[in-house]
């Protein structure tokens, strides 16, 4: 019984597990952004450098959405495993690089959303679920302004509008 109730309020270990792994995976992010955003600061791009706040400003967000779940089940929140900052030479390297870390975000939110679906934690799937929403809306408007670096490029525009 007290088994029982320590896995309904804890959640599974599987379930723990894509926690901790989505914090670390926002936290790096969130890293990752802002030196992208700061490396545009740097070259005196400003319009790239508030785009990249921005981007890291929703992933604080998303940090802060996942943390709060932890706590809600008495887990400690630490990211212990930041990936290492690879941002990229230029806008459009830059621009790759996210769309790889977007997609990493994607299919990790994804099978998180399996998962509790399959063992019935409502919270948890609701939780990652909207994280999903986010990060696919992410990927399709790195999808989007990739695709348009060439033109504008070619017409001397900047990648970020
Ligand atoms: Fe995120
Ligand atoms: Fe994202």
């Amino acid at each position: 019984m007290l088994a029982n109730l320590d896995r309904v309020h804890r959640g599974d270990p599987r379930t723990i597990g894509y926690l901790r792994q989505a914090l670390s995976h926002e936290m790096s992010v969130v890293q990752h952004y802002v030196t992208q955003g700061q490396l545009c600061a740097l070259w005196g791009m400003d319009a790239e450098c508030a785009y990249f706040r921005r981007e890291a400003s929703e992933e604080l967000g998303h940090a802060a959405m996942i943390i709060r779940h932890m706590l809600a089940l008495g887990l400690t929140p630490n990211a212990t495993q930041l990936a290492a900052v690879r941002p990229g030479r230029d806008k459009a390297e830059f621009l790759v690089r996210d769309m790889q870390l977007e997609r990493e975000a994607v299919q990790l939110y994804a099978e998180a959303v399996d998962h509790c679906r399959r063992t019935r934690d409502e919270t948890a799937r609701q939780l990652f679920a909207a994280l999903l929403k986010d990060e696919q809306a992410h990927f399709h408007e790195l999808e989007r302004m990739l695709a348009d670096a060439t033109h504008r490029e070619s017409c001397d525009v900047g990648i970020f509008g």
